[in-house]
């Protein structure tokens, strides 16, 4: 099983360029769905998620063409509505696929994606709205099976504020009958993104990036040419990096208002943030200060960067709490952390963390997308070498992470493949 190896203690600095958002880039790919004839998107990471949904489209008949970072879809040629469990299981965004199939060819066949190491993940207001929507579901051997003559406008209140849900209804509601109200949606950039891409096809939605989203529905839509958002959670990643090293570090394409509940936090802990034209620089020179955190939906503190900032927390002197309150079990990487010597304790949904003593480096085990991160974050601070397994889980949603850490001046090396260090 591939290891990435880290020789910890080295001050990161330089420059690294941020790739555009795996959150952004799923449901994006997606929407091709709903038309006919060649989409192009600019700035697609080089993901294991993302190479998943261009296998679950081309499972379905649609056309994928890459080149680099451009990706090109048609689903003109569209023939099956069917989006099978070896891939919805290694991918739960998969589940995006609903939506547009429903709208498409009035039926979809979806395996249900199960839980994942951070919650059990429901999908029930994805089909609840799809229900209000005039959809027919059934749950049976696993699989999800939907049918609808047309897709109605409804009025919707989703219950708990959901990324992929609101993302899912709005692409089924932008060619149904009538208009579509989203009432408590998701307002993440990537939500926002979609919403312009649907825009872009011809759609009608006003009031994304709200928590009431209005999607006027028309008979087509068009293909277009989008490029991807940069990845506000890689550039809040290498944000924190740049924190645990002492470092001083220029992040391109970092966008300020993407991050600014993080930046107010990684600045309240003593790290210097300025804005540039082309990103970020962040420079951390001082002592770090303890500083609570409370995972909220956006515009609140993200979720998918509590893992990384609790890394942080554990070099600050003090105490701090950290309030995980989007996903019922995203503290696995705690006792991952604390094989380094790190004192956490947690207690439900709340981590306290002593910070001050020092990280030694040590084997751990990556268990989910983020809490790998902060297995890389907590090595590149801790003192000697640690190994860390599992490492599939970053492929998904981090591109070429080593090299663009050794570009900073990291050590750090992948086991199997290249054995020196980078
Ligand atoms: C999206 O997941 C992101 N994934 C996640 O990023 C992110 O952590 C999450 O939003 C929260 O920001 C993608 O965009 C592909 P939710 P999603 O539906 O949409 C509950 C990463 O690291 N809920 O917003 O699946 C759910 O249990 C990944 O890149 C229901 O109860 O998350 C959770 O408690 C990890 N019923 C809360 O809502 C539903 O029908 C938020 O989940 C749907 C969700």
């Amino acid at each position: 099983m591939e290891k990435i190896i880290v020789e910890g203690g080295h001050r990161l600095q330089g420059t690294v360029t941020i790739s555009g958002a795996k959150n952004a880039a799923l449901p994006i790919l997606v929407s091709a769905l709903l038309a006919e004839g060649w989409s192009v998107y600019q700035n697609v990471p080089d993901l294991r998620d993302i190479r998943t949904i261009k296998s679950l489209l081309t499972d379905l008949g649609v056309q994928v063409n890459t080149q680099g970072s451009t990706v090109k879809v048609n689903a003109g040629t569209l023939r099956s509505h069917e989006a099978p469990y070896d891939l919805v299981k290694t991918m739960r965004a998969s589940v995006l696929v609903l939506g547009p199939l429903l709208a498409r060819l009035g039926r979809a066949r979806v395996s249900l994606p199960g839980g994942c190491a951070i919650g059990a993940r429901p999908i029930n207001l994805h089909l609840k709205g799809l229900e209000q929507m005039g959809a027919h579901i059934s749950l049976e051997h696993g699989y999800i099976d939907a049918e609808v003559p047309s897709l109605k406008g409804a009025d919707i209140y989703l219950d708990t504020v959901t990324v992929t849900g609101t993302e899912n209804l709005m692409m089924a509601a932008a060619m149904a009958d009538g208009v579509t109200i989203l009432r408590n949606a998701a307002r993440e950039p990537e939500v926002v993104a979609l919403a312009t891409a649907l825009n872009q096809m011809g759609a009608q939605i006003t009031g994304a990036g709200t928590p009431v989203v209005t999607i006027n529905g028309v008979d087509s839509l068009k293909p277009t040419s989008v490029t991807i958002i940069p990845d506000r959670i890689e550039a809040g990643t290498f944000m924190i990096a740049a924190g645990v090293t002492h470092g001083n570090i220029k992040i391109i394409g970092a966008q300020p208002g993407h991050l600014a509940a993080v930046i107010h936090k990684v600045r309240q802990a003593g790290i210097t943030v300025e804005q540039e034209p082309d990103g970020l620089r962040v420079v951390c020179e001082q002592t770090l200060s303890s500083v609570d955190v409370k995972t909220l939906p956006y515009p609140g503190f993200p979720t998918d960067m509590q893992a990384q900032f609790m890394v942080l927390m554990c070099l600050a002197p003090g105490l701090s709490v950290i309030s995980e309150t989007i996903f019922e079990n995203r503290f696995i990487h705690v006792s991952e952390l604390q094989r380094m010597g790190v004192d956490i304790k947690v207690s439900g949904h709340t981590a306290v963390v002593q910070g001050g003593r020092p990280m030694t480096g040590a084997p751990v085990m990556a268990t989910d997308l983020r809490a790998s991160a902060s297995l890389i974050l907590a090595a590149l601070a801790a003192e000697g070498t640690t190994e860390i397994s599992r490492v599939y889980h970053i492929d998904r949603g981090y591109e070429a992470i080593e090299k663009k850490l050794a570009q900073l001046g990291a050590r750090l090396w992948r086991t199997g493949g290249s054995a020196s260090p980078k």
